[in-house]
């Protein structure tokens, strides 16, 4: 009875290997997620029995040679060469296991398979974008489960890093370079995608999410998503492009001050600009706005927003403007 209970709580603390996570660690949806999990709770358990050990022989010695009336001080010992090859041979035996094992998953970890599914992500300030490769871009990763796919990734400003604990995958993605991180998804569902490298004001809020599909499903959602501008009214779509490229982080809808102007309410209007000049907020001006952002900054604001020349197509920004005009007061 009080074994099976032990049992049962140590296995919540450290899992063996194959489970789904634990106590310490989130569920496992990808096969790097098992490796990783048996090399983590390999150091778990060394840790955990050398701890006990230690503790144990601590209290042990103590106890027993204590000083007490009656009790001599003994010579102590100065050298014990069978015990001092015992402790140095057992520990460089543990180091190398514990290193194999680390390296073996590391060198899985970094080896996209030949013929992976791949997918460009770019970071920014502060969002993610995922390119698939028939030019759609999302805000959330959609993949096939039980797929290899790989991720070719870069930034458009900062250094950020992508990260998604349930796939055991974490990199950092740099302006200028392309880093890459490979996973096959053996979970359905939905998981946080967070940025682990701290990138400016908002980055606690750069997050996406990843959509694992069934494999037989996933060509059919690619098909429906990349056709929304023919699905959808053109402010609608400006609305989910409004949602999913990065505009939602600075810029409101309802009004309330962030790091750029709210939309609420901006169109038609005359804004101060940072020069001392004024201008109409007209299709033209937020044209403007989106491709080259730098040139007239609103009064107030640091030129902080990055381009979307290249990211954006002219219907996409028309249908940003069309969102834009409906937020009129
Ligand atoms: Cu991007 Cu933190």
């Amino acid at each position: 009875m009080f074994a099976e209970a032990l049992i049962s709580i140590v296995s919540r603390l450290a899992p063996l290997g194959a489970g789904g996570g634990g106590f310490w660690l989130p569920a496992q949806a990808s096969e790097l997620a098992k490796e990783v999990d048996s090399d983590w709770a390999l150091v778990y358990w060394l840790s955990a029995f050398f701890f006990a050990l230690i503790t144990f022989l601590l209290v042990f010695f103590s106890l027993r040679y204590r000083s007490r009336p009656g009790h001599k001080e003994e010579q102590t010992a100065s050298h014990n060469t069978p015990l001092e090859v015992v402790w140095s041979v057992i520990p460089t035996f543990l180091v190398v296991i514990l290193f194999w094992n680390s390296y073996t998953t590391f060198l899985q970890m970094v080896t996209p398979p030949a013929g992976a599914y791949e997918v460009l992500v770019t970071g920014q300030k502060w969002n993610w974008l995922f390119t698939y490769p028939n030019g759609y871009i999302d805000a959330d990763l959609h993949v096939p489960a039980e797929t290899p796919v790989t991720l070719v990734m870069t930034s458009e400003d900062v250094i950020h890093a992508f990260y998604v604990p349930e796939l055991r995958v974490k990199r950092d993605v740099m302006p200028g370079r392309y880093s890459k991180v490979w996973f096959s998804a053996t979970q359905l569902g939905e998981y946080d995608i967070f940025c682990a490298e701290y990138c400016g004001t908002s980055h606690s809020e750069m997050l996406s999410k990843l959509v694992v599909h069934e494999p037989a499903d996933y060509e059919a959602w690619l098909e429906e998503a990349s056709d929304f501008l023919s699905r959808m009214p053109p402010a609608e779509a400006g609305e989910m492009l409004y949602e999913q490229r990065g505009c939602k982080q600075c810029h409101s809808v309802d009004g309330s001050a962030g790091i750029a102007p709210t939309f609420l309410g901006l169109f038609g209007t005359e804004e101060q600009l940072a020069d001392g000049s004024r201008i109409l907020v007209d299709e033209n001006y937020v044209r403007e706005s989106i491709y080259d952002p730098m040139s007239r900054v609103t009064a107030g604001y640091d030129p902080v927003m990055p381009t979307y020349r290249g990211r954006l197509k002219d219907e996409e920004a028309t249908a940003i403007i069309e969102y834009i005009k409906t937020l009129r007061q």
